[in-house]
């Protein structure tokens, strides 16, 4: 059994006053939900107002990248050393805008899945297809080899903690949802996937969540799907109420 996961991607919006006065408004909302994991993924900049705002509530709080390395001469870089030392708990990997402007590539996810791992983060494995890829029929192509890249030469013992987030671009800050279909299939390749690397054991137990354009009115009937186990969020969970509502409709 699966436990749902809510997350929500802040990308570069709210600064530290913002983030922990989102957080007192949003609490109330959803402190007696127990059947979904809720993360916030502020910018770095809020990561340890929130993470301390957070303490003894039941939300987590996550990083959207971080460097695989644990120190070194990297401008402007975060590692997981940083991340566990300020009580970061989850890490955004590989999400589409940063492979887009900051030149992330599987490689690089894939060094950072390792990293993440060997550090007790637990990582959020970001992988979606472009819509021209989806208009020339190469979904399960460009799925499967994110995937495959991704968790190559990673021990599947090592893999209980992982989440993957299937975002399709075109979907992402568009308004244009993936059909509960669609996405129900993608969820299917990435399992099917894992499960020819891992064994069908680690499959089963990966969470895959669906992001691009959730909104209250479509959470439930994305969530409800066998192999959608919850949702990364980015425009609506900016505002206390929306992201709520989308964590009551999913669960
Ligand atoms: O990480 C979140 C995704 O990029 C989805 O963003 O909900 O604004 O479409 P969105």
């Amino acid at each position: 059994m699966r436990k749902l996961l809510i997350a929500a991607n802040w990308k570069m919006y709210k600064t530290p006053t913002e983030s922990t006065a989102f957080l007192t408004s949003f609490f109330p909302l959803v402190k007696n939900i127990e059947t979904a994991e809720i993360v916030l993924c502020p910018a770095m900049t809020s990561l340890t107002a929130l993470v301390d705002a957070a303490r003894g509530k039941s939300v987590c709080v996550g990083a959207q990248t971080m460097h695989w390395l644990n120190e070194g001469a990297y401008t402007g870089e975060t590692s997981p050393t940083m991340l566990t030392a300020i009580g970061a708990t989850h890490v955004l990997i590989g999400h589409s805008e940063r492979r887009q402007y900051f030149n992330e590539t599987d490689t690089t996810v894939n060094l950072k899945l390792k990293s993440a791992l060997a550090h007790g983060l637990v990582p959020i494995v970001c992988v979606g297809e472009h819509l021209n890829e989806r208009e020339q029929n190469l979904t399960a192509d460009v799925l499967n080899l994110q995937v495959s890249v991704a968790l190559e030469g990673i021990d599947a013992a090592a893999l209980a903690p992982l989440v993957i987030a299937y975002e399709p671009v075109w979907a992402i800050g568009t308004g244009r949802t993936a059909t509960p279909e669609i996405a129900e299939d993608a969820h299917k390749i990435i399992r099917t996937k894992i499960a020819s690397i891992a064994g069908s054991d680690v499959a089963n137990a990966t969470r895959i969540l669906y992001g691009g354009s959730v909104k209250p009115d479509n959470a439930r009937s994305l969530c409800c799907l066998d192999d959608i186990d919850g949702a990364l969020v980015g425009g609506a969970s900016l505002e206390p109420t929306s992201f709520s509502q989308i964590i009551a409709n999913a669960t």
